[in-house]
């Protein structure tokens, strides 16, 4: 495993990361967390993923009770959570990012987390009815308490990242230094020009999400949905309406064969054309068993096969 730093912030992350989202989500099932966690940890994964609307804060219980069994050193990886969306209904308790949500909200997740601090905390999205100074603030707060060591955003547009970045600077604080955005071979109107500043003259770091797009970049509903998957869950009727859309499959069926000349599974090569971009620090695999994510582990070893000729197939097929 190659570790990137977050932009030109000190602290290094695993190409390959692990997120909980819509998977680590049963009470019961600690064990499988843990041998999922495990399984990443001993391929050099160092940063878990989590939030605090996961599965309504159980995705932070399950995680910090698995954190608990397997009992790996605390310097040896880096946890994230995010707020923003809240648990409970109510003004200051969801879709905020003011001072008084913040300053609470950092303190249930680290309980459910069992945990001193996280390494990362995110602004999960933005709040445009917050002033940035109140958030940039209570985010320093939070570090300053040691509740966390960094800070950064998640689909945030380029923009307000530059203006929290500017209000910090100017009012000697800390800085948020990562972007958490969804980058996969779909979606990749987080890594435009517009962010070229942020990236580049900012040294933003990124940690990306749904690189396969929840799974449709596997293949694995290309002859419908299977019903192990998670676009079988009736919760989610936007998620199955995005993993059956007739144009995307088309993609991905003609994407295949280019993974295949790599020698490599289309997950493995979904995953590495993330890593592919310099502006990616890490990329937030997510998995419901072992045998996926020890597939997955593999992409980063393909990452040096991404050459002109081969980057010039992909943008065929999207053409
Ligand atoms: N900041 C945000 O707003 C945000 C939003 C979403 C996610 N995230 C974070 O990013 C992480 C990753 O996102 P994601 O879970 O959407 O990632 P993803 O890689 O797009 O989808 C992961 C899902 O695809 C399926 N899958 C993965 N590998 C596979 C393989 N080799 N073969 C077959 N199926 C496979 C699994 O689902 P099934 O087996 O159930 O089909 C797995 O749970 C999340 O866990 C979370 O931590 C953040």
């Amino acid at each position: 495993m190659r570790y990137r730093h977050l932009g030109k912030a000190g602290i290094q992350v695993s190409e390959l990361s692990l997120g909980s989202w819509l998977t680590f989500n049963d009470s019961a099932a600690v064990e499988t967390t843990a041998n999922l966690m495990a399984t990443a940890y001993d391929a050099g994964v160092n940063f878990f993923d989590n939030a605090e609307n996961y599965a309504g804060g159980l995705s932070e219980e399950i995680m910090g009770a698995a954190l608990r069994k397997l009992g790996w050193h605390r310097g040896s990886y880096l946890v994230s959570t995010k707020l923003y969306w809240g648990l409970r209904e109510g003004p200051n308790q969801q879709n905020t990012l003011n001072r008084k949500y913040l300053l609470e909200a950092i303190g249930g997740s680290l309980s459910r987390l069992g945990l001193d601090y996280v390494d990362l905390l995110y602004c999960h999205r933005s709040d445009k009815t917050t002033p940035i100074e109140e958030t940039v603030r209570a985010m320093h707060n939070i570090v300053e308490r040691g509740q966390a060591l960094y800070w950064g955003t998640s689909e945030w547009d380029a923009p307000d990242i530059l203006a929290a970045i500017e209000v910090a600077e100017r009012q000697h604080l800390h800085r948020p230094i990562v972007e958490q955005p969804i980058y996969n071979l779909f979606a990749r109107h987080r890594f435009g020009d517009d962010y070229r500043t942020v990236y580049e003259e900012n040294g933003y770091g990124s940690t990306v999400f749904s690189p396969l797009a929840s799974g449709l970049l596997t293949g694995k509903y290309l002859d419908g949905i299977p019903q192990d998957s998670r676009g079988a869950n009736h919760d989610f009727d936007w998620l199955k309406t995005e993993l059956t859309n007739e144009q995307h499959l088309a993609k991905t069926a003609a994407l295949a064969p280019i993974a295949a000349d790599m020698g490599a599974t289309l997950a493995q090569f979904s995953l590495a054309w993330c890593l592919q971009n310099p502006w990616v620090s890490s990329v937030i695999t997510g998995a419901s068993r072992v045998a996926q994510l020890q597939e997955n582990l593999q992409a980063a070893t393909l990452v040096d096969q991404f050459t002109p000729e081969v980057l010039a197939r992909i943008e065929a097929v999207f053409k």
